[in-house]
């Protein structure tokens, strides 16, 4: 093992959001979500990669909202967009590149994209604007994390997990360095 990943070298960690608290949230807002797609289906655009472990659990606690809701009719797809946005590890530029795009049309269809953090919105506005040429019926936006300090390009945000300062978090999805995401928490990178 080379130092830099010996533990001796581990940046400090401050745990801000523990699993339990996510947990809960998740069931929330899976249950706001059901409730307001009753009858609809939804095509959930989660975007690569920090949304994969939000995105994973979120859909499932829309299932057993929906079927504790009794509704059986509505179907949720996943789909994925994989995006890089060019600047430095923690801070991004707004110029963003699709390297991975969905496999099946949005034409027609009511979409929810999710996504690990909004910090200043530049990606999302990026996100929203490129959706909307493919003619969706609908866009909503969910999103677990929110930094409102550091907003540039302000926008909806349908769904939100959590509101939290300008720090620099990891976990549940989040890297520094394409590390932690397997984290099960949320930490503030100190
Ligand atoms: P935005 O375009 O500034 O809103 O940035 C959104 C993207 O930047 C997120 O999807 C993350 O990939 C990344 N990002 C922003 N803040 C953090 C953070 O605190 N930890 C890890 N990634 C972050
Ligand atoms: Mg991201």
């Amino acid at each position: 093992m080379s130092p830099s990943h010996s533990p001796w070298s581990e940046p400090p960690l401050r745990v801000l959001i523990t699993a339990e608290q996510i947990a809960a949230r998740n069931a929330a807002l899976g249950r706001q979500i059901a409730q307001d797609y009753a009858g609809e289906d939804l095509t959930v655009i989660g975007v690569l990669k920090g949304s994969f472990v939000f995105v994973a659990d979120l859909t499932r606690e829309i299932h057993r909202a929906q079927r504790e809701l009794g509704q059986s009719g509505s179907s949720v797809t996943i789909e994925f967009l994989g995006l890089e946005s060019y600047g430095d590890e923690t801070m991004t530029s707004g110029v963003v590149k699709i390297t991975a795009d969905l496999t099946r049309p949005i034409e027609g269809r009511h979409v929810l994209v999710v996504e690990d953090i909004i910090d200043t919105g530049l990606t999302m506005a990026y996100l929203r604007n490129n959706l909307s040429t493919r003619h969706p019926a609908s866009i909503k936006v969910c999103a677990l994390l929110h930094k409102p300090a550091r907003t540039i390009q302000p926008g909806p945000i349908d769904y939100l997990g959590f509101t939290i300062d300008d720090l620099f978090v990891i976990g549940y999805g989040l890297d520094y360095q394409q590390r932690y995401r397997n984290l099960p928490y949320i930490a503030a990178l100190e």
